[in-house]
Order: structure tokens, then C-alpha cells, then sequence
């Protein structure tokens, strides 16, 4: 029973742990004994490294998931510092452009779904090198509200959204035959770098609030008792799920 939610010695790379789910996530594994690699642009090293210096079982990948090429190179240089294993993948990277449809260009289209929907099949292939062999996994996705809802002015995002549900069942239908588990979190309005436009247009921002009963946006807090879940033994036997953490935003 007590190692049910265990995640300890368990080896993860969490995408966008610089980011404010990210990082709650990555901070989360490591008090939680797993060793983590942390895969987000080139930028965000520094401040990675300053955050989750104290930890001698994080480790900072650089990675530019919209080149294809770098995906591998930085994938297998976390495999590596991993000690050339993977028991989780957190695919937490994720980018939002704003437009209404007929202005919204080829490349907003292609720049999120590159990075929302491509580049996490890319993640979940390469792992699966690892984990089919090994008869173990937990692949984590991030969906949202617009997994559900079409919004207004975020196309690509909830088109992303929409098939980050469908594509965690697919891997799932396929994979938990080898003891992989593929289940994704679906983030109600969480405070975060992602939504601080939303957050500074008070009457979007209120309107949100106003239909959460809980009465309050989310932090990444909320979320780390279910993304711990989902990488523990407690879901083994969940298959393709898509959880909403949303305060009740779903339920109005
Ligand atoms: N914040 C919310 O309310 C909310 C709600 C639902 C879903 N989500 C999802 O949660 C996930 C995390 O979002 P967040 O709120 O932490 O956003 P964030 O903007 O704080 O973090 C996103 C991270 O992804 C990284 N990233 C962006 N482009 C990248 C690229 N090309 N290569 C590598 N890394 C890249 C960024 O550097 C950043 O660290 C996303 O998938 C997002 O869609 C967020």
C-alpha cells in the first residue's frame, strides 16, 4: 500500500519544465525521489539550472522541440544523463497563439501544432524505444478546457488540444499491452505565464473565475496530486484517460 503512489528511483523527462506547470512538475518528481531530465529551449537554461541546482538528480536538456532534429538530439541526451533509461514522460511543453480564423496565418497554425501535437507523438515514439522493451511506462499528456471547448480566437490551440485526448488513447490502445500507461491531465485555468494576458484582462479573467465553483483560478499546485498519481502505480490499470483538474469548470 504505501508504495502505491511511489515514484522514487523512477527516471522522467518532463518537456516545458521551465514553464509554470513545468517546473511545479519537475520540483514535484524530484522531492518525490525520481531523477528528472529537463527538456525546454536554450534560454530557459540558466534559469533551470539556478532553480533545481540543488538537486544531483535533475539535469538540464536544451531542446528547440520545433526541430525535429533536435527532438532526437536532446532525447537521447536525456535518456543518457538518465543512465540510458525512461520510466516517464511529461509531455508539459505547450505554446498558445491568440487570432480570430481568418487572420490567422499559416504559420500560428503550424508553429502550435509543431509544438503541441507533433512534437509529443515525436516524444512518445522515442520513448517507446525505451519503455516497450523495458514492459514499463507512464506517459503523461497535457490537454485543457479547449480539448472540450472550440474557444474563441485559439484555433490551432484547441485543435491541438482536441487531439492531444484522441492521440493519448490511441497510444494507449496500442501500448498498455506492454505495460505502458497513457493518460493525459486536462488543466482547468491555471495561473501561469501561459494565461498572464488573460489574467491582466479583468473581465475575461473574472468571467472564468465566476464559472469555477470553487470560486478561484488553479495554481500548478493543484496539479501535482494527479500528475503524481498518473506516474505511480495507483493508475496502472487507467488506460487513455483524459483527468480534468478544473476546479468544476466542466461541470457548469
Ligand atoms: N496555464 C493554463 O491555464 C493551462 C491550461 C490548460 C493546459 N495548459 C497546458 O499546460 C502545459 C504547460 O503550460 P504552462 O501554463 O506551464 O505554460 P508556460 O508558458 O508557463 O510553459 C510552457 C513551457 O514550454 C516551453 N516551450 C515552448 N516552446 C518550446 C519549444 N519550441 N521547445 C521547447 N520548449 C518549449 C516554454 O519555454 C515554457 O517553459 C501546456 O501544454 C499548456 O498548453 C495550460
Amino acid at each position: 500500500m504505501q508504495d502505491l503512489f511511489t515514484v522514487s528511483g523512477k527516471r522522467a523527462i518532463v518537456t516545458g519544465a521551465a514553464g509554470g506547470i513545468g517546473s511545479v512538475f519537475t520540483r514535484a518528481l524530484l522531492e518525490a525521489g525520481a531523477s528528472v531530465a529537463m527538456l525546454d529551449m536554450d534560454n530557459q537554461m540558466s534559469g533551470l539550472r539556478q532553480v533545481f541546482g540543488g538537486y544531483e538528480n535533475a539535469f538540464s536538456v536544451s531542446c528547440n522541440l520545433l526541430e525535429k532534429g533536435d527532438r532526437e538530439r536532446a532525447f537521447e541526451e536525456a535518456a543518457a544523463k538518465l543512465g540510458g533509461g525512461l520510466d516517464i514522460l511529461v509531455n508539459s511543453a505547450g505554446v498558445q497563439r491568440r487570432g480570430h480564423i481568418e487572420e490567422f496565418t499559416d504559420e500560428m497554425w503550424e508553429f502550435v501544432l509543431e509544438i503541441n501535437l507533433n512534437a509529443v507523438f515525436s516524444m512518445t515514439r522515442m520513448a517507446g524505444k525505451y519503455m516497450i522493451p523495458a514492459r514499463y511506462g507512464k506517459i503523461i499528456n497535457i490537454a485543457s478546457m479547449n480539448s472540450y471547448f472550440g474557444g474563441t480566437n485559439v484555433p490551432a490551440y484547441a485543435s491541438s488540444k482536441g487531439a492531444i485526448v484522441q492521440l493519448t488513447k490511441a497510444i494507449a490502445n496500442e501500448w498498455s499491452r506492454y505495460g505502458i500507461n497513457a493518460n493525459a491531465i486536462a488543466p482547468g485555468f491555471i495561473e501561469t505565464p501561459m494565461t498572464s494576458d488573460m489574467k491582466e484582462n479583468k473581465e475575461i479573467y473574472e468571467y472564468k473565475r465566476g464559472r469555477i465553483p470553487y470560486g478561484r483560478w488553479g495554481t500548478p499546485d493543484d496539479l501535482t496530486g494527479t500528475l503524481l498519481f498518473l506516474c505511480s502505480a495507483a493508475s496502472d490499470y487507467l488506460c487513455g484517460v483524459t483527468i480534468p483538474v478544473d476546479g468544476g469548470y466542466l461541470c457548469k
